[in-house]
């Protein structure tokens, strides 16, 4: 298999672990015999700092003639003081409009060997696993009218509105993914209070008949806010709008014990697009501590989504795991007292796994 990949490391400890998502890629590679052609670009502050702007041109032109993006993370603190539209998380959301991805798929399960890290109780959060599915191309991001008052009391706004396709497109995408997994759909909304919701809640109910062996509930967000913590198991497929989206994936993510072992894809469009889930944590980068986990278990995204490789995306899951199970860490997945591994021990150790567990198959392939 020959892919064209766009590398977008962005800030803080962006460049960290995208490094070591490109070794896993690597080892990949050499073990299956595919061949990634890597191209590295700029986006959010590292590119304001360079050509004053969190997305030039190349970058996107560059991400469009690839088969995948690989993104690290963006923003950087130095940049808190410009205006929204100029801050390098401006750089995400602007390519992500011109990749045209819609949907955002944002998986949040337990590992077993890190069912202690959880802040829930081992027995409330043990066997969870999430599926978000955020809708990223509408909602309050992008909503027009937007802005600030120009005169007057200071006054500023944003409009929640959805078309009934961009909802319909969405919700396909969930029903689908729902129908290989556990067969269940919650949609997420405001629907006793925002008219964008009630659209989205008759929408959703319309595209579920097409989906008769997929059940479907809906849930108020404030409501799934809180089943989150108490019943996560409860959950299979979540879809919602791109705002409580933005919210209810962290909040699933950070159940599950580690924000930093987290993956996201984000598909529908002209090139997908994959990055952790993990922001740039600017006051650990540069540091070697950094979980490269979340980039990594990206690329087995990438390869699932983009390549339609099943069988190599869980070769990189198991090798995760594998090195979990053996107990290893990062810092931040660390119990009090427990010796941690650097971003890149992390890597190499999951490579070394992933060399042993591919390897097998291979053998068993030919
Ligand atoms: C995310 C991030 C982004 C978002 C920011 C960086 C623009 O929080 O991917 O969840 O809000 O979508
Ligand atoms: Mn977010």
């Amino acid at each position: 298999m020959k892919m064209k990949v766009t590398l977008l490391p962005g800030d803080g400890i962006g460049p960290e672990v995208t490094r070591e998502a490109v070794r896993i890629l690597n080892v990949m590679a050499r073990l299956h015999g595919h061949d990634f052609e890597f191209q590295t670009r700029l986006i959010g502050g590292a590119a304001i700092r360079e050509h004053g702007v969190p997305l030039p041109q190349d970058t996107v032109d560059t991400c469009l003639r690839s088969d995948a993006v690989l993104m690290g993370a963006v923003g950087a603190p130095e940049f808190d003081s410009l205006p929204p539209v100029k801050k390098p998380e401006t750089g995400l959301l602007g390519l992500r409009q011109a990749l045209q991805g819609f949907a955002n798929l944002r998986p949040a399960s337990c590992y077993p060997a890190l069912v202690s890290s959880s802040p829930l109780r081992p027995e409330v959060v043990s066997g969870a696993d999430i599926m978000t599915v955020r809708e990223l191309l509408g909602g309050l991001y992008f909503g027009q009218p937007r802005g600030f008052a120009q005169e007057g009391e200071p006054a500023a706004w944003n409009t929640m509105k959805y078309f009934e396709s961009e909802i319909a497109r969405v919700a396909h995408v969930a029903f689908k993914i729902a129908s290989r997994r556990r067969r269940k759909v919650t949609s997420v909304d405001k629907a006793n209070v925002l008219e964008a919701s009630q659209l989205w809640r008759k929408v959703v109910t319309k595209i579920a008949a097409e989906y008769p062996d997929v059940t479907l509930e809906h849930l108020y967000v404030d409501s799934c806010a809180m089943r989150l913590v108490t019943k996560p198991t409860s959950f299979d497929v979540i879809l919602t709008e791109n705002l409580f989206g933005d919210i209810l994936s962290d909040e699933a993510a950070v159940i599950t014990g580690s924000l930093g072992t987290l993956a996201s894809a984000t598909i529908g469009g002209i090139v997908d697009l994959y990055e952790p889930v993990h922001g740039s944590a600017p006051d650990i980068a540069g540091q070697g501590i950094a979980n490269p986990i979340g980039a990594i278990a990206s690329t087995a995204m990438l390869l699932r989504h983009t390549a339609g490789l099943e069988q190599d995306a869980s070769e990189i899951e198991s090798a995760i795991a594998s090195v979990l199970a053996a107990g290893h860490r990062t810092k931040d997945i660390a119990a009090a007292g427990q010796s941690t591994v650097s971003t890149e021990e992390m890597g190499e150790l999951i490579a070394d796994a992933l060399t042993k567990i591919a390897g097998k198959s291979t053998a068993a392939r030919k």
